[in-house]
């Protein structure tokens, strides 16, 4: 029987997973996301052509690979017809090799009401959420109000639906939140109709019996380990379970049929919304890193905060998810500086430590950096590990080190073939 690998991001999000899963695909016969929803955006890159997937796994481009949408993530009927719409589009025939968990919850027209409600009600306190209607999906799952794939195929589905948009009506209607409904529904309806097209199945049960015929299973988180409900910087987290044991819940796997643990990081740290971040630059130079990333969401635009490389948590993460290896990503956005920072310790109640602790708000806790020479050059034509400059080898020989991980693949640029194994 085989085991299933798992790739998430170790940061806080955007880290790049939607490119590696893409690149690694070829290994692979089934691909399974396992948690969130049309709040994640992972692009890829290949022959000319960027495609941002929200629900969708990232190894939908490839020839023969299967995609699960598992019973962890939550769907947005609207924003799936639209990604299915730009792959017919693309002429990608996704009906034989996309199929949805019936167990996975659905997001109604006015979750996302609900969410825009809930924040706008928070003020200055809030999350910086996507709006996609996370929150109140997640909510309702935990509260065992939600409406699921699998009801889609009921006949109480109507029923079923109208008594939860009551539900919410009555929260709206709390909140003193306008909104026109009779504006949203139609486009939710058909989409719905688009839904039905593919197959409805019980994912457990299909990736458990892929496994045991020694299939080979890559599980795809989205968010990153810092947005975890449990172990993010909460409350400005997302509302699920984005490390590894999210894998476990979100498709049906058992705990010892996890295989490898890859986890993504950038050379740097971005966020995007609200929240702690410890080695943000909020400067000139943080900005020199957002323009050279193209620091701006794949869901929302939104320009994300940058800042450099924060070492204690990235072990934090490391040991969350059990990470067996790692990768890598946008090392050329760091190619202009002559010298870079690596935080590796904090200032934390007057005591040098070198772990993440419960609050990571900037009152409690101040980065302690170490200087690293920078590579200052151009690295986006290089294609073999052999011709890295040596001030990235150290770089990566310095995180080995502080993380006692190896690092397998280092990400040149957001194609495909700008990706170099390190082994
Ligand atoms: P994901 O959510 O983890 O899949 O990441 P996103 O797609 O939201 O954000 C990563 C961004 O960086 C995308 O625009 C990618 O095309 C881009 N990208 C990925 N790897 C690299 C890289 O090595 N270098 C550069 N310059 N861009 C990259
Ligand atoms: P991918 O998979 C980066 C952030 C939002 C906000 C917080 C809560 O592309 O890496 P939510 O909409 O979940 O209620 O927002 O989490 N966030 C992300 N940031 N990448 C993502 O996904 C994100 N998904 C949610 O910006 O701060
Ligand atoms: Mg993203």
């Amino acid at each position: 029987m085989n085991k299933t690998d798992v790739l998430l991001g170790l940061q806080w999000g955007d880290e790049g997973k939607g490119k590696i899963v893409d690149v690694l695909t070829p290994d692979y016969d089934i691909i399974a996301r396992f948690q969130g929803g049309p709040n994640a955006g992972h692009t890829l890159e290949f022959n000319g052509i960027k495609h941002v997937l929200h629900t969708i796994p990232s190894g939908i481009f490839h020839p023969t690979a299967i995609n699960v949408v598992g019973n962890g993530v939550v769907i947005d009927p609207v924003i799936f017809k639209k990604e299915l719409d730009a792959l017919t589009n693309l002429k990608v025939d996704y009906k034989s090799k996309l199929v949805i968990s019936k167990r996975a919850h659905l997001i109604l027209p006015t979750h996302r009401l609900l969410d825009a409600a809930s924040e706008a009600a928070k003020g200055k306190n809030k999350i910086g959420s996507t709006l996609k209607g996370i929150g109140p999906t997640y909510m309702d799952k935990t509260g065992r109000n939600g409406l699921r794939v699998g009801d889609i195929e009921t006949k109480e589905f109507k029923a079923k639906y109208d008594a939860l948009v009551e539900k919410h009506k009555q929260l709206l209607s709390y909140h003193n939140y306008e909104y026109n409904l009779q504006e949203l529904e139609p486009a939710w309806f058909e989409a719905i109709e688009t839904l039905k097209q593919l197959q409805f199945i019980d994912t457990e049960h299909y990736l458990n019996e892929a496994l045991s015929k020694n299939k080979r299973v890559l599980a795809e988180g989205a968010q990153g380990s810092l947005l975890d409900i449990d172990f993010g910087s909460y409350p400005f987290v997302t509302s699920s379970n984005t490390i590894c044991a999210g894998a476990c819940n979100g498709l049906g796997i058992a705990p010892n049929r996890i295989g490898n643990v890859i986890g993504i990081f950038k050379a740097y740290c971005t966020r995007v919304g609200s929240g702690p971040f410890p080695t943000e630059l909020d400067n000139e130079v943080g900005e020199s890193i957002r323009q050279a990333g193209r620091e701006f969401g794949s869901t929302t635009g939104r320009a994300r905060r940058t800042g450099w490389l924060d070492i204690p948590a990235l072990k934090y993460a490391i040991m969350i998810n059990g990470v067996t290896e790692l990768m890598m990503m946008k090392a050329d956005v760091l190619s202009d500086f002559k010298e870079l920072q690596i935080c590796t310790h904090y200032m934390h109640n007057g005591k040098t430590i070198d772990y993440l602790p419960y609050n990571i708000d900037p009152a409690y806790l101040q980065p302690i950096y170490t200087s690293i020479k920078g590579w200052n050059c151009d690295l986006t034509g290089i294609t073999e590990k052999s011709k890295l400059p040596v001030e990235l080898m150290d770089y990566i020989k310095f995180i080995e080190k502080e993380t006692a991980t190896p690092v397998s693949i280092v990400s040149v640029g957001p194609d495909r073939t700008q990706t170099i194994k390190m082994s």
